[in-house]
């Protein structure tokens, strides 16, 4: 597995997933056996306390991608590009928001990465992401 050197939180940060492909988001995603074909390993839940998140390479496109473990089952997991001019934003556990560092560009990761504050004119692109039965959080 490698390692992702792009997580740049403060705290509870996330950089044990490896190199990954992906595309859509899940809110809550389902727990089971049948992993989609072409489907990539990311890491596991185990590695991902609630309220934190860590930031993996989308091989589809090489952007960052940052997979948020929100509580309990729910999980999040967009295109860490920020949509005004491309930065890569950054989970805050305090506010529970994703902040763009570069001109303050805030999106709500429980409600489809909304854009709350800032310049940005759309909300981050979400990605797919499925966990199996023993908590292994695969992309597509
Ligand atoms: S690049 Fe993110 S707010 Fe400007």
């Amino acid at each position: 597995m490698d390692i992702i050197a792009r997580c740049r939180y403060t705290q509870s940060s996330w950089s044990l997933f490896s190199h990954v492909a992906w595309i859509e988001t899940t809110t809550s995603p389902p727990k089971n056996s049948a992993i989609p074909a072409g489907a990539k390993k990311i890491g596991n839940v185990s590695q991902l306390p609630a309220n934190s998140a860590g930031t993996v390479s989308d091989p589809k496109n090489g952007d960052p991608a940052v997979i948020i473990h929100a509580s309990g089952s729910t999980f999040y997991a967009y295109d860490a590009v920020c949509t005004h001019a491309g930065c890569t934003v950054q989970y805050d556990p305090q506010q529970k928001l994703l902040v763009c560092p570069c001109h303050g560009g805030t999106f709500d990761p429980a409600h489809g990465a909304q854009v709350v504050a800032g310049p940005p004119p759309s909300p981050l692109t979400p990605i797919q992401m499925t966990i199996d039965a023993h908590g292994d959080i695969y992309i597509v």
